[in-house]
């Protein structure tokens, strides 16, 4: 496939989210305030994929901007990256009542909208948070508990990308255990950034020139 400029997927994103905003394909949007569609660097290498908004996202427009969120920042402080570096968004774009899990309806109804994100931002890795990205992004029923810290590979907006799988972090703040366990697997997000591009053509191997 033909590299497209940065520029040009970014254009395309925010046309996107012009979209996102009137949208109206699932029932969510009587009870939103506002579409949080996401948000950060639209040509980052590493993107974040959690479940859906909460009360604060939704009155702000912006992801993971409580309790989690925090987390979250704290945890990118840790690896010495800031949100600005990073794409956040979530599968549902609007919040769902009192907070409860997205139902398979609304999944089915908003997901175009990340699948195009990925293929609009080009990431290297997304790294999904919790059991619904995980389950939506892997397509498989495999819950987080049994493939968080292991990166996969999957084709995604048209590229093969790594996904990463790892806990929420609203269910680390409840469990310590869990805590301990995100903040290893995020340790390991270096590393898998510093991999090349699976779309990157093999290194050419150094050949012998004969004397
Ligand atoms: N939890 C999520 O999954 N997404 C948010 O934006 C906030 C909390």
């Amino acid at each position: 496939m033909q590299p497209r400029p940065a520029s040009e997927r970014r254009e395309e994103l925010v046309a996107l989210y012009r979209e996102a905003r009137s949208c109206t394909r699932c029932p969510l949007w009587q009870g939103r305030t506002q579409v949080v569609f996401g948000n950060g660097n639209a040509d980052a290498d590493l993107m974040f994929v959690g479940e859906a908004p909460g009360f604060h996202e939704d009155q702000q427009g912006i992801p993971f901007v409580g309790r989690a969120g925090q987390l979250l920042d704290e945890l990118l402080g840790g690896i010495g990256l800031t949100r600005a570096d990073v794409f956040v968004a979530n599968v549902l774009k609007s919040r769902p009542p009192g907070n409860r899990d997205p139902e398979p309806d609304e999944i089915e109804a908003c997901k175009p909208y990340l699948y195009k994100q990925v293929e609009l931002i080009e990431p290297k890795v997304v790294c999904t948070l919790g059991n619904f990205a995980t389950k939506l992004l892997t397509r498989s029923s495999r819950g987080i508990r049994s493939v968080h810290g292991r990166p996969q590979i999957h084709e995604l907006g048209g590229r093969r990308v790594r996904i990463y799988p790892i806990c929420h972090p609203a269910a680390a703040l409840r469990t310590p255990a869990v805590k301990a366990e995100l903040q290893e697997d995020f340790a390991r997000l270096p590393e898998l950034l510093a991999q090349p591009s699976l779309d990157e053509p093999a290194p050419v191997p150094a050949v012998a020139v004969p004397p």
